[in-house]
C-alpha cells in the first residue's frame, strides 16, 4: 500500500517508428500537426486509413482557431482500428509548456485507455509525457466502486533509446508530485501524525536518511511553540528529518522546511464548521517537502538537501493550548498565543530555528498553508513568495515560471512588526486582519538568523483547489515539487 504511494500507475512504453503500430490495438492515436500542415509518413498513412479525414480537418476553420497544444479529436474515423484520432495543433513558436499542455489535454480525454502518441521532437515528448502523467492522477483510495484498469501510453519515437534516461527523470518528478498529492488528499483520520511519519520512513528504501524526533526529544530541545500546538491532540507531535546526500558531507545543504498540521480545527479558537473539512490539507507544506525529497532521491540528484517537517494536530480539548497562553520558543523568544488558529507560524518558528542550529544550511525554503489572507490576495493560481534575499528569491521565481507553477513575490518590512507587539511577551502570534499573510511572514522571519538566505512560501491557495488546475484534477495539486526540483538541479547540483 505504501510502496504504491511512491510511484505512478500509468505505464509508459517506448517504441521505434513503425507504420504497423498504427493498426494495432489502441483506443486512441495522437499525432502532431504543425504549421506547415505537411503530413509526415505516419500522418499520411493515417490520412489514407481514414479516407483523407486528416487533411479535411486540418484545413478547417475549427482547426485553424485552435492554439498550440490544443487537441481536436476525430471519433470513430473510417476504417481506423483506434476509436479516436487526436490531432495536436503545433506551431513554430511552440514552447515546452505547450507540449505539457498537449499532454494534459490528452490525459483528460483518455481515462483508462490505451493510447499511442506519435511524436517528432524528442524534447517536446518529455514535456508531453509529463503533462499526460500529471493529469492522469486520480485519488480513488476510498471509492469502493472504481473503473478497472489504468491504461497505458505508448510513445512512438525516432530514437527510443535516447529517451530512456529522460523518461526516468520525468517519472521521478511525477512520482514526487503524486506522493505529495496523495499525502494532501488523505483524510486526517487516516493520515494522522503517526501514519504520516510511517510514510516518510518509506523514503529510506530509496536512499533518504529518515529520522523521527518524538515529543520527549522535542521537549528536551525546547520546542515549546511547536509542542503547544499539538498538546490538545491524542496524536503525538513529531518532527521528521529527511536527508538526501548526493554530495560529500562538507557541502552545506539546502534546507526545505514544511508545515505539517495534519488537521487544523483552529484549536480553542475554533474555526467555523463551513469548509473546515478542507483543513485536512493543512499539512501541504510538509507534503511538498516530502514529494521533493522523493523526486531528488529517485533521480539521484547530486546535491545535499535536508527536508524537515513538523507534524502536529491542532485540536480543542481539555489539554489544548488556550488563547492567552505564553510559550517559550526554542530560540528563547516568548510568544503570546492570542489565537490558537494561528498555529502554523508556531510550528515553523521552532522548526526553522532547529534547522539552522543543526544544519547551518546554505539556504532555507519553508512552505506552509499558512494564511487565508494569501488566498484573498492571490487566489489559487499563485503562491505567495517572501524572501530576505533577492538573488535567492529571483532564482526561485525563475524556475517556478519555467515550470508554470504560479509564484508571486510579496513584500516584507520592519514596519509590519509593530502589529506583532505583545503587552506581556516578546511577540504575539497574530497581527490583525490587514496584511495577514505579511505579518505571518514577519513573524516567521524573526526566527531566521541574520544573513541566512531564506524564502517563505505561503501555499494556502496553491496547494489545493476546488476545481481542476493546470496539471491536476480538483484537490491536491502538488504545487512546488517541480519548481523545487528544478531549483536544486540548476542551483545546487554539481557537474551541471
Ligand atoms: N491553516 C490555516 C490557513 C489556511 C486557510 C490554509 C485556508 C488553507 C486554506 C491557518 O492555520 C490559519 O488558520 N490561519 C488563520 C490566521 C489568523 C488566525 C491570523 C487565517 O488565515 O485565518
Ligand atoms: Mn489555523
Ligand atoms: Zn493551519
Amino acid at each position: 500500500m505504501i510502496g504504491e504511494n511512491m510511484k505512478t500507475s500509468v505505464d509508459v512504453i517506448l517504441k521505434e517508428y513503425d507504420l504497423e503500430l498504427l493498426e494495432e490495438d489502441f483506443d486512441r492515436i495522437s499525432i502532431f500537426i504543425d504549421d506547415a500542415k505537411k503530413l509526415n509518413r505516419i500522418c499520411s498513412r493515417l490520412n489514407k486509413l481514414t479516407k483523407g479525414i486528416i487533411l479535411r480537418v486540418i484545413s478547417s476553420e475549427e482547426f485553424e482557431k485552435k492554439s498550440c497544444g490544443d487537441v481536436l479529436t476525430i471519433s470513430f474515423p473510417s476504417t481506423l482500428k483506434a476509436k479516436y484520432l487526436d490531432l495536436i495543433k503545433w506551431t513554430k513558436s511552440g514552447q515546452l509548456n505547450d507540449a505539457r499542455k498537449a499532454g494534459v489535454n490528452l490525459a483528460k480525454k483518455s481515462k483508462n485507455s490505451k493510447i499511442l502518441v506519435c511524436t517528432t521532437a524528442q524534447k517536446f515528448s518529455e514535456e508531453l509525457i509529463k503533462g499526460y502523467l500529471l493529469r492522469r492522477y486520480e485519488f480513488s483510495n476510498y471509492k469502493t466502486i472504481v473503473d478497472k484498469g489504468v491504461g497505458s501510453v505508448t510513445l512512438m519515437l525516432k530514437r527510443p533509446k535516447d529517451f530512456e534516461k529522460s523518461l526516468l527523470e520525468t517519472k521521478a518528478i511525477v512520482d514526487g508530485v503524486f506522493f505529495t498529492r496523495n499525502l494532501v488528499n488523505e483524510p486526517a483520520n487516516i493520515l494522522n501524525t503517526v501514519e504520516f511519519s510511517n510514510r516518510l520512513k518509506e523514503l529510506a528504501t530509496i536512499g533518504v536518511d529518515v529520522e523521527i524526533l518524538e515529543e520527549k526529544k522535542l521537549a528536551e530541545l525546547g520546542m515549546n511553540a511547536l509542542l503547544g500546538v499539538g498538546q490538545g491532540s491524542a496524536n503525538p507531535s513529531k518532527v521528521v528529518v529527511m536527508s538526501w546526500k548526493g554530495l560529500s558531507e562538507n557541502t552545506k545543504p539546502l534546507a526545505l522546511v514544511g508545515k505539517g498540521v495534519v488537521f487544523d480545527t483552529g484549536g480553542i479558537s475554533l474555526k467555523p464548521a463551513g469548509g473546515m473539512e478542507d483543513m485536512t490539507m493543512d499539512m501541504g507544506g510538509a507534503g511538498v517537502v516530502a514529494g521533493t525529497m522523493l523526486s531528488l532521491a529517485k533521480r539521484k540528484a547530486k546535491a545535499n538537501v535536508v527536508g524537515l517537517v513538523g507534524l502536529v494536530e491542532n485540536m480543542p480539548s481539555s489539554t489544548a493550548q488556550r488563547p492567552g497562553d505564553i510559550v517559550k520558543s526554542m530560540k528563547g523568544d516568548t510568544i503570546e498565543v492570542i489565537n490558537t488558529d494561528a498555529e502554523g507560524r508556531l510550528v515553523l518558528s521552532d522548526l526553522l530555528w532547529y534547522t539552522q542550529e543543526r544544519f547551518k544550511p546554505a539556504g532555507i525554503i519553508d512552505l506552509a498553508t499558512l494564511t487565508g489572507a494569501i488566498i484573498v490576495a492571490l487566489g489559487y493560481e499563485n503562491a505567495g513568495v517572501f524572501s530576505n534575499d533577492d538573488d535567492f528569491c529571483n532564482s526561485f521565481l525563475k524556475v517556478a515560471n519555467q515550470e508554470n507553477e504560479g509564484a508571486w513575490r510579496m513584500p516584507l518590512g520592519a514596519s509590519y512588526d509593530k502589529k506583532l507587539k505583545s503587552r506581556l511577551a516578546d511577540i504575539k502570534n497574530v497581527g490583525g486582519r490587514d496584511a495577514g499573510a505579511i505579518t505571518a511572514a514577519q513573524f516567521i522571519q524573526r526566527f531566521i538568523k541574520k544573513d541566512m538566505p531564506w524564502i517563505h512560501i505561503d501555499i494556502a491557495g496553491a496547494a489545493h483547489t476546488k476545481s481542476e488546475s493546470a496539471f491536476a484534477p480538483a484537490g491536491a495539486t502538488g504545487w512546488g515539487v517541480m519548481s523545487l526540483n528544478r531549483l536544486v538541479s540548476e542551483k545546487f547540483e554539481n557537474n551541471k
